[in-house]
């Protein structure tokens, strides 16, 4: 097993989104933006890096942030990831879970339009196809490892959540027109069908980005949901036993809400025979390792 270190990616505690940051914040100032705003879930790692992006890139930064999650503890509400979004010196808007937080998000930038600001809307997860870029950025960084290495994968798996790394990821690979092995994305988010739809849309709108003639098979993107257990942010048992096996052998950090569920779905393809012995398998680890100070009490 291999495993691909985008938890390591040096800003603002690491972890995917700064792939997509490095072109939504690129994008951003290419518009002449002061102003960044994004949304998520309280202990979003996508809204921290946002923020930490737009602090280094001297931005303003906005994050519309809903209770999603059915967590109540003081860790969930204010340790974590919440923790440094203030830090680096973000101004939240704390909603329910009930409410949209995009158009919130939309209506606040239309506000602080109306004031003379730039605004930036980033969406959730930073998953438009301009932030899949960062992911297909990846996937030749990977293959060219690989050649390095002199390894080929037979698969590379890691957690879906908006769907943007495992989109960016495939129309990479496609770019390449190499061989590809089987990308699987375990699904942390919602609904398996919906999340592998969303991301082969989201994977044909970035490959024509790189070249309009590309376009991706339909069996390219693979959702295993069955790891998600109850929904969205609640632990799973599966996900107790990767994040403690992970830590306890390795010293490695996987986070409660993706890398702990999609390595607890690798963890099961293992034991039930998907992957032979001597296959190679990469999986790419996202960081979220605020989330574990969050998730406390799940532990
Ligand atoms: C730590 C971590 N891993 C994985 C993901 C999932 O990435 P994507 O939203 O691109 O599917 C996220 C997204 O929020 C994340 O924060």
């Amino acid at each position: 097993m291999f495993v691909k270190r985008d938890d390591l990616n040096g800003l603002g505690g690491g972890g995917n989104k700064l792939r997509k940051l490095e072109f939504l914040v690129g994008e951003a100032l290419a518009r002449g933006a002061d102003t960044i705003i994004t949304v998520g879930a309280r202990q979003s790692n996508h809204a921290r890096l946002t923020a930490a992006a737009a602090a280094r890139a001297g931005l303003q930064c906005e994050l519309v942030l809903t209770r999603l999650v059915p967590r109540h503890d003081a860790d969930y509400l204010e340790n974590g990831n919440i923790l440094l979004d203030s830090l680096f010196g973000a101004h939240v808007h704390d909603l329910p879970g009930s409410a949209n937080a995009l158009a919130f998000a939309e209506a606040r930038a239309a506000e602080l339009r109306a004031q003379g600001r730039n605004v930036y809307v980033c969406p959730l997860g930073g998953s438009s196809p301009v932030g899949c870029l960062g992911y297909a950025n990846c996937a030749a960084e990977i293959v060219a490892q690989a050649d390095a290495l002199n390894v080929s994968f037979d698969a590379i798996v890691g957690p879906n959540g908006s769907g943007g790394m495992h989109a960016g990821l495939v129309a990479g690979m496609a770019a390449l027109g190499r061989a590809t092995p089987p990308i699987v994305g375990y699904g942390v988010y919602g609904e398996a069908g919906a999340a592998r739809a969303a991301t082969l849309d989201k994977a044909n709108q970035t490959v024509r980005l790189i070249d309009p003639a590309l376009s991706i098979a339909s069996e390219a993107v693979v959702v295993d949901g069955g790891h998600l257990g109850e929904g969205y942010g609640i632990p799973t048992d599966g996900m107790l036993h990767a994040v403690r096996l992970l830590a306890s052998t390795e010293g490695l950090l996987l986070d409660p809400v993706y890398g702990g569920k999609a390595f607890a779905g690798l963890l099961h393809a293992l034991e039930t025979g998907v992957y032979r012995a001597g296959q190679r398998v990469l999986f790419v680890m996202t960081g979220g390792l605020p989330g574990l100070y969050a998730y406390r009490s799940a532990f």
